[in-house]
């Protein structure tokens, strides 16, 4: 189905030697002008090696490409260009996609593997950030790609739940708390006790001292602290719930940094055992001077533990409880020392596992160019950010279509779906620019024209006076073309999303896919009762199976009307 490969092949082929395939493959260019074929691969490489002019080499190749797939194949200046032919190409690739459904582009890479991603990991008792938001939408994205290679995928949600600050929590609670307030809205109240104190504290040093006491007992295991602690956790998991249910993404595990309260000693003995921990100011450390990084804070001189101490143990569980063949950790750029002083602890421990590990960054959610933050000022609830993009969506569609059903969950898929795929179109350490009105919009690369683009498919589809697909032959209209070729390369562009970890790939895809079909539905009568109305029905069905699964992976759902 990849035809650059048999292309590639008989490249390879007839060079003896001079390159493998995969070579040829990689070098195999798409054209810019049609006239210049559907493939090209350029001789300048092989200029080099086999000495002689590229136009020569392109000419001696141009004669040994045949294959039936190939209707013509031309040596033009130093490139040897082929021309696929399109009818037997385009029935091959709309039957491929027809009969395989959403598994076209499966992929057997990652069988029998499993890949653990740590993603989204909030912080407990504070609002749910830009950042979180990010890692969520690209972590989510990138378990779906790994599945569709074949990989099993381990959704961690690595919750931000133990630390110093719930023992200040704790105290400002006692103080100023109110049980009413925080059960109707416990990320706001718990954040409000959370800044009062700091207020607070600038002025009564008493107030430190008690939250350091309140920390201690709750890592004593004090009954109340530690009710009040899962009191504080359970509700700002409801908070964050519906904020993923609204997402529509879900995880295997919530253990976050409290699980691992228990775990951190075998850590710590190991790294005794091996030599490799250094005292620093009563503090317990690792150096990391042969990489050139600063030491990595194991134990503070009071012996309580760090945000490292718990990752190192989280690893450590994580690998023994998967067997993973490959550890992401989706966290923002500000992380990288972090994660990098973690993985070189780990490799020192001789942990062979920890070079499948990867930290995978992001940049920042921008508004109006500054950073956007939900902590700042007054507090910006991410689900009133969803909510108000849920809203206008549903404006918009009911602008559209006045009488549609199920006009809330479609709204839902809209409005979320603009906003992750604003997120995932750019390269992952881009900062974005959250501008709702852009992401809506219903032209241009955005999420909703894709969806937009899928509903009008589906709708042809539904006007067919016939659901034949069958008996189909092959099309070879330019614009039909674009999108059979387009259709091909849905495979290879899933597995490089994967290999660079970036589902921009598939989002830039999609609207690629979106584009061709709208310019086909411009030039065609789709519907003409003619002999090629089954083809043209096939190709659209064709197009609508991978628009959905393209969205799919990306975390988007794709309404058949809107
Ligand atoms: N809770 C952290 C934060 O909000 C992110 C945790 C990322 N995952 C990890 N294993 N450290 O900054």
């Amino acid at each position: 189905m990849d035809y650059k490969f048999y292309f590639a092949k008989r490249i390879a082929d007839s060079l003896d030697g001079q390159l493998t395939e995969q070579q040829a493959y990689e070098l195999i260019e798409t054209p810019k002008y049609a006239s210049h074929g559907d493939l090209a691969f350029p001789c300048f490489t092989l200029a080099k090696t086999l000495r002689k002019s590229p136009v020569l080499i392109a000419e001696e190749l141009a004669v040994k490409m045949d294959n039936p797939l190939f209707e013509k194949v031309e040596a033009k200046g130093a490139y040897v260009n082929v021309f696929l032919n399109k009818a037997t190409v385009s029935k091959q690739v709309i039957e491929t996609v027809l009969q395989q459904g959403n598994h076209y582009g499966d992929m057997s890479l990652g069988e029998g593997k499993t890949i653990v991603l740590d993603l989204s990991s909030p912080n407990i008792a504070k609002p749910f950030s830009m950042g979180h938001l990010r890692s969520t939408v690209i972590g989510n994205a990138l378990a779906n790609i790994a599945e569709k290679c074949g990989y099993k995928a381990v959704r961690i949600n690595h919750l931000g739940d133990w630390g110093t600050q719930f023992g200040k929590l704790i105290a400002a609670y006692k103080r100023w708390g109110n049980d009413e307030k925080i059960k109707e809205n416990p990320i706001k109240e718990l954040f409000n006790l959370y800044v009062k104190f700091h207020e607070e504290a600038e002025t009564n040093e008493q107030l430190e001292n008690e939250g350091r006491a309140w920390f201690k007992k709750l890592e004593d295991g004090d009954e109340e602290a530690y009710r009040l602690w899962q009191w504080f956790r359970d509700e700002s998991l409801k908070d964050f719930s519906r904020i993923y249910e609204l997402l529509g993404v879900s995880f295997d595990s919530y253990n976050g940094e409290a699980f691992y309260n228990d775990k951190m000693e075998r850590i710590v003995h190991l790294l005794e055992e091996k030599g490799l921990l250094s005292e620093s100011d009563g503090a317990m450390v690792v150096r990391l001077d042969e990489k050139e990084l600063p030491p990595c804070l194991i134990k503070k001189s009071d012996g309580a533990t760090l945000y490292a101490t718990r990752d190192l143990a989280a690893a450590l569980y994580r690998y023994e409880t998967y067997q993973f063949a490959k550890a992401l950790y989706v966290v923002g750029h500000e992380q990288s020392l972090h994660f990098n002083q973690v993985f070189s602890v780990l490799e020192k421990l001789g942990f062979a596992w920890a070079k499948t590990m990867v930290h995978v960054p992001f940049g920042l959610i921008l508004k109006d160019g500054k950073k956007m933050s939900t902590r700042k000022g007054r507090v910006i609830l991410l689900e009133d950010v969803l909510k108000e993009v849920i809203a206008l969506a549903e404006q918009n569609i009911t602008a559209k279509n006045p009488n549609l059903e199920n006009k809330e969950e479609i709204a839902r898929q809209v409005g979320v779906g603009a906003v992750i795929f604003q997120d995932l179109k750019n390269e992952r350490m881009n900062n974005i620019e959250f501008s709702l009105e852009d992401m809506l919009k219903f032209e241009g690369e955005t999420g909703p024209y894709v969806q937009y683009t899928y509903a009008r498919a589906c709708s042809i589809l539904r006007n067919a006076q016939t659901a034949a697909t069958n008996n189909i032959h092959g099309l070879t209209d330019d614009e039909s073309w674009e999108i059979v070729k387009l259709l091909t390369a849905f495979p290879n562009v899933i597995q490089k999303a994967y290999e660079h970890l970036d589902p921009s790939l598939i989002a830039k895809y999609v609207i690629h896919l979106a584009q061709a079909f709208n310019s086909y539905y411009a030039h065609t009568k789709i519907l003409a009762e003619d002999e090629d109305l089954n083809s043209r029905l096939a190709l659209v069905r064709a197009t609508t199976i991978v628009l959905k699964e393209g969205l799919r992976l990306l975390g988007i759902g794709a309404p058949e009307r809107m």
